[in-house]
């Protein structure tokens, strides 16, 4: 039934031009002289481009569509994240650097222009060949974690079509057409696997074997969702940092298309497609303790991340969006983290999916308006999370940690913002919190569509470039609130 495509990873061709070109020629300008042999396949060379036609196009990554999806069950030959010594106390604020103020922004030209029509200033804008590669551990580390996150995707979606008849799929309102669709963003991801190999080269982490929490295709529809929002907001936490611009440029183009994806599954959910206007971002810490307690096991020698888990984080009164009044629901999720929908636990005289009224129908559509809406400001929210120690991830051989102190807020970070609100306790590792009123911008409500929450110890104020900072804060969490 499976198809595989097979490729040793010392075939990804020559180790220079891996380098130069990673993308391959989607990031070739017309008039530059080709690196080597030209590799180009038609529909990425510009019209102007001199490449011979009918080249082959450059191989892709190994992998399978035939994983196991079991538990892991041995025990882990390495415990911990990576690490190098000497590790220091973390990060102090330094406030704000003086040449930060300094360029007068009143719509002048202040400096001699290098050239015709270009503006003196910019990052990698001085005709040094671009090389894509990682140039820090900061690099390296970030372009991995993202790499764990395309081929949790790239078997997840294969992982739907499979689990899945065509029959389900049609009682859940999606066509052969839109199976389709889940299968083009499934090789999507064999892309930008390919891509971020590339990069990171031979010891690039591979496919691993992945365990899954749904059991209806509502459920994988809601996963798909909320895992692809992770990787989207994962990635823009660390894009900006990157120090190889090389490398953010390739990236940015792949996360482009993960953000369209993780529209479409709102859409096949029946949701409000963009219900905010800005998209949020989130530390690697955030996504790698979303992302790890869905790999059950990874191959021998995999390279390891050193980025944190935190304590997993539940939300008991989860809104459910197959609800017809989503945010009635108790307990209706299938998992922690994540926090999916259970659509087993919804009555069938309480499940939106077959309705026709407006406002109600939750079905898959371009756009849905909910009568009900999923959550508010003032909502009261119950939460309870883990203790740290928690074995969790590949081959459980990470440990879920904290270096917080006792809890008090909830950190609300959605859109533009990091709001917070008090939390109530109830006992050690349960409480409950109100669901905050701000706006980014008049007339955006900042907490809309699936945003994320975490215990923290302080109200520390950060904003989306330094949002890093919060994470010595952080007692449990993240959690995926879905709150619209
Ligand atoms: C484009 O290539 C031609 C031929 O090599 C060269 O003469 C010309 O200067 C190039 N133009 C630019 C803008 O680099
Ligand atoms: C390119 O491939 C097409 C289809 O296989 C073939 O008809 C054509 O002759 C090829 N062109 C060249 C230049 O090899
Ligand atoms: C490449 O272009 C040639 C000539 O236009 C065409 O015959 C061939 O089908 C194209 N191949 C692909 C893969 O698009
Ligand atoms: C993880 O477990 C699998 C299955 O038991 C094993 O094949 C693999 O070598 C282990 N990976 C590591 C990194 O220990
Ligand atoms: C793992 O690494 C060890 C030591 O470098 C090596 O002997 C072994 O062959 C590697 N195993 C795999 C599956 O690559
Ligand atoms: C989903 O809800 C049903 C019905 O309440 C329950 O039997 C099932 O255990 C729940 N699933 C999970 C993964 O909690
Ligand atoms: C959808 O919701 C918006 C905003 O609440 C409202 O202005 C509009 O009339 C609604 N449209 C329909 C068809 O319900
Ligand atoms: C979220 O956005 C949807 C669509 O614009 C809107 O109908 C709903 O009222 C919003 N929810 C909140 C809490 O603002
Ligand atoms: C989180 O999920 C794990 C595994 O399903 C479960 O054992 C644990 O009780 C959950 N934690 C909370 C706080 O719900
Ligand atoms: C506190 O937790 C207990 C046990 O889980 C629960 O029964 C009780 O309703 C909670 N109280 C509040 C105020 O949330
Ligand atoms: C939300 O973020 C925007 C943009 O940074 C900022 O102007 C606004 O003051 C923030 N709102 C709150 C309540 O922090
Ligand atoms: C984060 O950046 C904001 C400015 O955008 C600054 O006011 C705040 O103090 C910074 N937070 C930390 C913890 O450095």
């Amino acid at each position: 039934m499976a198809s595989y495509r097979f490729l040793l990873l010392s075939s990804l061709g020559s180790l220079p031009l891996a380098l130069a070109h990673p993308g391959l020629n989607i990031v070739r300008a017309a008039n530059t002289t080709s690196v080597g042999p030209s590799v180009a396949s038609n529909a990425t060379v510009p019209a102007t481009a001199t490449a011979p036609a009918n080249v082959t196009a450059p191989p892709v990554v190994t992998y399978s569509t035939t994983q196991a999806h079991t538990p892991f069950t041995g025990v882990p030959t390495t415990t911990g994240a990576l690490t190098a010594g000497p590790v220091g106390p973390g990060i102090a604020p330094q406030g704000i650097n003086p040449t930060a103020t300094t360029y007068p922004s009143d719509g002048q030209l202040h400096n001699p222009q290098p050239g015709p029509y270009i503006p003196a200033g910019g990052v990698g804008t001085n005709g040094e060949t671009p090389v894509y590669n990682a140039k820090s551990d900061f690099d390296y580390e970030s372009l991995a974690l993202a790499l764990y996150q395309e081929y949790i995707e790239l078997d997840l979606f294969h992982d739907g079509l499979a689990r899945f008849s065509a029959e389900d799929f049609t009682a859940a309102g999606l066509t052969a057409e839109d199976r389709f669709l889940i299968e083009f963003m499934a090789d999507q991801e064999v892309g930008h696997a390919t891509m971020l190999t590339n990069i990171l080269g031979a010891e690039a982490p591979r496919q691993c074997n992945y365990i899954y929490p749904y059991t209806t295709v509502s459920e994988f529809l809601d996963f798909c969702q909320k895992l692809t929002r992770f990787g989207e907001a994962g990635v823009y936490g660390f894009l900006s940092h990157l120090d190889s611009r090389e490398a953010a440029t390739l990236l940015t183009l792949s996360i482009t298309t993960e953000a369209r994806q993780q529209m479409i599954f709102r859409q096949f959910e029946g949701l409000f497609p963009m219900p905010v206007w800005f998209e949020v971002g989130v530390p690697q810490s955030w996504a790698w303790t979303l992302l790890a307690p869905y790999i059950s096991s990874c191959p021998e020698n995999q390279t390891r991340l050193a980025w944190q888990n935190f304590p997993a984080l539940s939300i008991l009164n989860q809104p459910n969006p197959v609800r017809i009044n989503g945010a009635e629901a108790w307990r209706e999720t299938i998992s922690n983290g994540t926090n999916a929908l259970n659509s087993t636990a919804v009555p069938s005289s309480q499940t939106c999916l077959n309705s026709d009224t407006v406002g109600v129908d939750c079905s898959p559509a371009i756009t849905h308006n909910r009568t009900n809406p999923l959550s508010w400001p003032g909502r009261e929210v119950y939460l309870s999370w883990e203790a740290p120690g928690q074995p969790v991830g590949p081959n459980n051989s990470y440990v879920t940690s904290t270096n917080a102190g006792a809890p008090k807020y909830v950190a609300w970070v959605t859109q533009l913002n990091v709001t917070y609100s008090e939390l109530t306790l109830n006992g050690s590792r349960a409480g409950s919190t109100i669901q905050p009123s701000v706006e980014t911008y008049a007339g955006d409500p900042a907490i809309n569509g699936t945003v994320f929450i975490a215990i923290t110890d302080t109200d520390l104020y950060v904003t989306p470039f330094n949002i890093t900072m919060l994470n010595p804060h952080v007692v449990a969490g993240p959690a995926l609130y879905q709150s619209g």
